[in-house]
This record gives C-alpha cells, structure tokens and sequence, in this order.
C-alpha cells in the first residue's frame, strides 16, 4: 500500500482548463472519495492518478516519489471503471486471473490469490462461468477480483456502482467498505452519489468547476460545510436557505426574516444589521406551534419512518423531514423552531460560511 500527494494539478485540454490546481494528500490506508457534480473533473483527475492521461501542471506522488512520467502499468495501480469492461469470452476464473496469467506470475501463487479473491467477495461458485451469465453485482465483484489479485499500492474506483439497482447498490457499499477494513488499501473512489460518498468515506473531497471546495471527514463537512456549494450538495434532503438580516437587540441574537418574524440564532461575531442566508438541514425543524417560522406547504411525501414536507417560507423554498406522521394538507401552514446552535450562516455574497 501507498501514500498519494497531488501539489498543484493541473489539466488543461488546449485552451480548455478542467482542473484548476488540485492539491489533495490521500494517506496510506485511507478511504478517500471524490465527489462533485456531472463534469467537476473528477474522472479526469482519477485517471490522472492512473496514468491514463498525462499531468498539464503539478506533480503526483505515490508512496513518496513521483509519478507524472511513470506508464500505467508500472504505477502498480488497480482501476475498477463503471463499465466492468470484462472480457466477455472469458470465465470468471479467466478474467480474474488474466493480469497474473499474462505476467506470467507462479501459477500456485495465482491459484491461491484467486481463491483468497473468490472467498472474500462470493464467488467460489460462479467461477466457471462467464459474465454474460452473472447479474450486475456479480460482475461488479468480478471487476473488484480482478483488482485485489493485482496487490495493487492504490485502489481506483471510478462510479463503480451506478449501474446497479438500488438494493444492490447498498449492500456493494458495505462489501467495498468491508474489504477497505479487511485489506487497509489506500482508496480513492469517485461517485457522484453524496450518499455513498458520506457512508463510505474516511475523507470527502467535495470538488466543482475543477477545484476542491472542501476536505474533511464525512460529519465535519455536513456539520460544518464551509460554503454554500457544500451545504447544498451533502445532504438529502437538501439544506434550506432563507434570506434574512442579523438583529442586535439586548443580549439576544436572532435574524429578522423579510416578513418580520424574528429567528433566534446562536451569538455571532456578524454585525447587526448584515444581510446573511440562513443554512437548516430538513431534519432540524421542530414543529412549535409558538415558533416563529411559518412554512406553507406545497407537498408531503410519507416515507414510512419519516415526513418529508416540501414548501415554502417568505419566499424560499423550504424542505423539513419529521421523524412522526404529520397530517397537513397542501396550502396549509406548519409553525417551526429551530435550535439556534443548529442554524448555519453563510454570507450571501461570497457564498462563504460566517
Ligand atoms: N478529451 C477531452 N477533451 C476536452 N475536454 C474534456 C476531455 N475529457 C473530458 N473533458 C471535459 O473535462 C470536464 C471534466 O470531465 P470529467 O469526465 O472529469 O467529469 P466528471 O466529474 O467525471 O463527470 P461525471 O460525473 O459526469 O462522470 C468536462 O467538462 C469534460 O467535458
Ligand atoms: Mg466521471
């Protein structure tokens, strides 16, 4: 296993630049995943790493030295793609095995890392088989084989499971994250996906327009998400924000809605008087019939365990998740509160968390 540092990377597509500069250190052993929306560049910088396309600017480094000018197959990198690209003719067995086979590795030193790969991931009884005859999940594991009998320094997955239904989809992530445990591999894994990116992670690199916005561990960035960009992309539902201006009056703190309803917020160094976005995760509505939000709701959506109300406050739309059985009808209005230490700010201007 290895450690991976990337100082200033860039890629530049003629006169197209896609990633801006990207610095990222990836430790040895830890679970790293790119997340960002469609075109953000995260495939673009995966296969970078890789080696499949060459480096505009900045340097990569694996295991301490550098890259930039190491060929793919020398990297000792495994890449596990969306599209399995298995070799359709071939067993289970065949495709799991090909990388040794065609180094020409001990064939009881294969055999064995075959049947380690087979245990670990299910597939002792599908190895004569071909790919045409397995279903989604099985020749994504397939793909996962083929990875883990390489030793590789460095796991590459990019969007692995977004081709598989949703059941399935959960249970590849906790066969990934167990492996991730079993095997201590350093991961970097690409999805666009903010929840497979939030259970899985040791580490989220939040990245858009080809920049990082954010870095940390799966909490601190939902908790305490530096700018508006993060706080609306992790987190399903998503965060509301509600325009407001900061109100100083005596000892208490609150933001004065356009409306005139005063919010209470917890004691902040913004001046009195500045005008500031309201950040509330769905989740931290209180249903308070002397609280001073009035959310008009336009849909309910019963989940089962949950309420999820989608709707509106001054204006802004407003998503609230209750954890008990509402009955509200469209247009009709739900009183709110919320724990002022809950209520993020942001700077409207910047996008900045205050
Ligand atoms: N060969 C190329 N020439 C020019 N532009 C390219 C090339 N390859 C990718 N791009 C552009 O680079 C940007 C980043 O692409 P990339 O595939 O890395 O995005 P992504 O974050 O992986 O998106 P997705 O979630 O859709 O897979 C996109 O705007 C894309 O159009
Ligand atoms: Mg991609």
């Amino acid at each position: 296993m290895a450690d991976l540092q990337l100082d200033n990377v860039k890629k530049r597509y003629g006169a197209l630049d896609i990633l801006h500069g990207i610095d990222l250190a990836v430790e040895d052993g830890e679970f790293v995943v790119l997340v960002g929306p469609s075109g953000c560049g995260k495939s673009t910088l995966l296969r970078m790493i890789a080696g499949l396309e060459t480096v505009s600017d900045g340097e990569i480094r694996i295991g301490g030295r550098r890259a930039n000018e190491v060929p793919p197959q020398k990297r000792n990198i495994s890449m596990v793609f969306q599209s399995y690209a298995l070799f359709p003719h071939m067993t289970v067995k065949d495709n799991i095995t090909f990388g040794p086979r065609i180094r020409r590795e001990n064939a009881q030193e294969t055999e064995e890392k075959l049947q380690r790969a087979a245990s670990i991931l299910n597939l002792g009884a599908y190895l004569d088989r071909r790919p045409g005859q397995l279903s989604g999940g099985q020749r994504q594991r397939v793909a996962m084989g083929r990875s883990i009998v390489r030793n590789p320094d460095l796991f590459l997955f990019d969007e692995p499971l977004s081709n598989l239904d949703a059941k399935l989809r959960v249970q590849m992530r906790t066969e990934i994250k167990a492996l991730h445990h079993k095997f201590e591999s350093t991961i970097v894994y690409v999805t666009h996906d903010q929840i497979e990116a939030m259970t899985m992670a040791d580490r989220i690199v939040v990245m858009n327009g080809g920049r990082i916005e954010q870095v940390g561990t799966p909490l601190e960035l939902y908790d305490r998400p530096a700018n508006l960009f993060v706080a609306g992309f992790l987190g399903s539902p998503a965060m509301s924000f509600i325009d407001g201006t900061v109100s100083k009056s005596g000892p208490a703190t609150s933001i004065r809605l356009p409306g005139g309803a005063t919010v209470p917020i917890a004691e902040t160094s913004v001046p009195d008087g500045a005008q500031v976005m309201l950040g509330i995760r769905p989740e931290h509505y209180q249903l308070d019939p002397a609280g001073p939000i009035r959310l008009t709701v336009d849909v309910i959506e019963p989940t089962g365990s949950e309420s999820h109300i989608y709707g509106h406050v001054e204006g802004s739309e407003v998503r609230a998740v209750f954890r008990e059985r509402i009955s509200v009808s469209p247009g009709e209005t739900l009183q709110l509160s919320v724990d002022p230490a809950k209520i993020h700010l942001f700077d409207p201007s910047t996008g900045m968390r205050l």
